[in-house]
């Protein structure tokens, strides 16, 4: 044990439980009913919207199958990701990650980063995101983020604005639907999401771990913004906290699947109807593992409270509003530069 670098070891409570649940569980939900159809005759979609409603409720998290986006764009971006991972790392730092901006690569060994034993790609949807310079409430200045696009694989940036592209489409229709269960209007969320957008797609690469017991692909954590569609491999590694039993239990890869979970914006907004839950990825000392999640962020002006129609004065607002650029900014900030720093929490604004 003594070649183990100290900077990976995660704390005890970060650790993987060494018996992992198996899930059944985490609901597998068919999206077939509205693919290609507006959502004009909300009739049609009822039973859809309950599964939607209740694995929102118990899990925070499902898989969607027959989404509708094309099998061979999720290739594409698979076999580019391999390609561009695979590279020696002189060629990886060409587009290294500076703290101007989220986008580009960075492996955590060499950033001053949480442990997680992964290498990463980031890369913005909109060009330039717009979001404030610092986290600080009284700083109105802006700045904007633009892509480091990779010479190699041929073609990466198309395929990722393409893969983006599709993430987008999925995304509104999934808000639809969870609008819908939230007993809104189907387009309510949508304001939020159509101008300005933040949202980003990350390739993960997870090398096998020599020292998987001590430690963790990522650390348990909560995503921040809408909505996070992610395609995991057929290695496995992700965990998700069941809200039952506070037990973590391993979503199985399932084929073509997306897994969706609502982050803490939606939790805010909803007023803690659908929480945000906890997740985590493990690593093994065999196999190397990819995941690509994409995050679907509003726009960095958007005011993030609770919406008028689900409270009242026998559910008052659990929330302060909160910007959610500063918010961004915050925990990205705080992913980049402070290890062992809490970073920000939408607990801190509860009232
Ligand atoms: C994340 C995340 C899960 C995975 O990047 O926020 O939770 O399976 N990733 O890589
Ligand atoms: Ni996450």
């Amino acid at each position: 044990m003594g070649e183990v670098d100290p900077a990976f070891i995660q704390e005890p409570e970060h650790r993987p439980n060494l018996s992992i649940i198996q899930a059944e569980g985490i609901p597998v939900i068919d999206l077939s009913p509205i693919i290609n159809k507006t959502l004009s005759d909300p009739s049609a979609i009822e039973g859809l919207v309950k599964k939607v409603g209740s694995a929102c409720k118990e899990w925070g998290f499902f898989q969607v199958t027959n989404h509708g986006v094309p099998l061979s764009l999720r290739q594409s971006i698979d076999e580019a990701s391999r390609k561009f991972f695979a590279q020696s790392m002189e060629e990886k730092r060409k587009i290294y990650r500076d703290e101007s901006t989220i986008s580009g690569y960075y492996d955590t060994e060499h950033t001053k980063n949480v442990r997680d034993w992964k290498e990463v790609f980031d890369f913005v949807a909109t060009e330039p995101t717009v979001v404030p310079l610092t986290s600080d409430e009284d700083d109105d200045r802006l700045t904007q983020w633009t892509n480091k696009s990779p010479e190699y694989p041929p073609n990466f940036s198309v395929i990722l604005q393409e893969y983006m592209q599709e993430m987008e489409k999925l995304a509104f229709k999934l808000l639809e639907l969870i609008a819908l269960s939230l007993g809104l209007e189907a387009k309510r969320f949508e304001q939020f999401f159509t101008k300005d957008q933040t949202s980003f797609i990350r390739l993960n690469h997870y090398p096998p771990c020599p020292f998987p017991h001590l430690a963790l692909g990522v650390g348990r954590h909560k995503d921040a913004g809408g909505l996070t569609i992610l395609a995991q491999d057929e290695v496995g590694g992700l965990e998700v906290k069941r809200k039952a039993d506070q037990q973590w239990v391993r979503v199985e890869p399932t084929p073509d699947a997306f897994i969706i979970n609502v982050c803490d914006s939606i939790q805010v907004w909803s007023n803690d109807a659908y929480e945000s839950v906890e997740h985590r990825v493990m690593v093994n000392s065999e196999k190397e593992r990819f995941s690509i999640p994409y995050f679907f962020n509003p726009a960095h002006n958007c005011e993030v409270k609770p919406l008028d129609e689900l409270t009242n004065e026998q559910n008052p607002s659990k929330y302060r509003p909160y910007e959610w650029g500063k918010f961004f900014v915050h925990r990205m900030g705080g992913n980049l530069k402070k290890k062992n720093v809490e970073n920000i929490q939408i607990y801190h604004y509860k009232l």
